[in-house]
């Protein structure tokens, strides 16, 4: 579903922005066809809500209310009305620290996409490139999904593997794992412009 010929994402972050600036970068250099219509950030201060600024994209901070970890009624309606106004066709989280569920979901159905630091199913949750150390696997990765009701767990659409070396440390194995990030989720956010990515359940494949 488009408007017009431009396929509209909404980006969703609260931290430093590179995975946008990655999708960013590609939908300037003609590799995704479409256009970033909003970003929207729950920290008012957000380095993604400046780089969009700097890039002339409208960005907006938007309070998420009383709660830690997701947005409270107030701010869910908030965020759904400004991604409407903005007439996304999808929303990409970037970096979005709040778990997004019901309402949400149900406003933007199969829609959301978000990239996670990890080969899910294995490490969900927060710092997974240091639940990978310290479980002591050779390998991980990055992850991009639909988002469903549960954490980390909707339909996977692509992963790319990441080694983890002898003498990595949390660090050097993050910034390795957001190497992988900058140049997968701006491939499969392209292949979801051009619709090329078809969803059946949980089995993902591409056409
Ligand atoms: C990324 O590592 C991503 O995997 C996770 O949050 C981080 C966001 O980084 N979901 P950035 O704001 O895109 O630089």
């Amino acid at each position: 579903m488009t408007n017009g010929n431009t396929f509209r994402l909404g980006v969703l972050g609260s931290g430093k922005g590179s995975n946008f600036a990655a999708i960013a970068d590609a939908i300037d250099g003609g590799v995704v066809p479409a256009t970033v219509a909003v970003v929207l950030g729950d920290v008012e201060d957000a380095g993604i809500l400046g780089l969009a600024r700097r890039r002339g994209i409208p960005a907006r901070f938007i309070h998420p209310g009383q709660f830690r970890t997701k947005l409270d009624e107030a701010a869910e309606a908030a965020y759904i009305a400004a991604l409407r106004e903005a007439k996304v066709d999808m929303v990409v989280l970037a970096g979005f620290m709040r778990i997004l569920k019901g309402e949400f979901l149900r406003a933007f159905e199969g829609r959301v996409v978000n990239i996670h630091p990890s080969l899910l199913p294995s490490f969900p949750g927060l710092a997974a490139w240091k639940q990978a150390l310290d479980y002591g696997v050779k390998v991980t990765g990055c992850t991009v999904h639909l988002v469903d009701q549960g954490v980390d767990s909707g339909p996977i659409l692509a992963q790319r593997a990441v080694a983890v070396l002898d003498d990595d440390t949390a660090e050097t194995l993050h910034a390795r794992i957001q190497v992988a990030e900058r140049e997968l989720y701006p491939e499969i956010v392209a292949r979801l412009a051009q619709d090329r990515i078809v969803v059946k359940g949980r089995i993902t494949r591409s056409r």
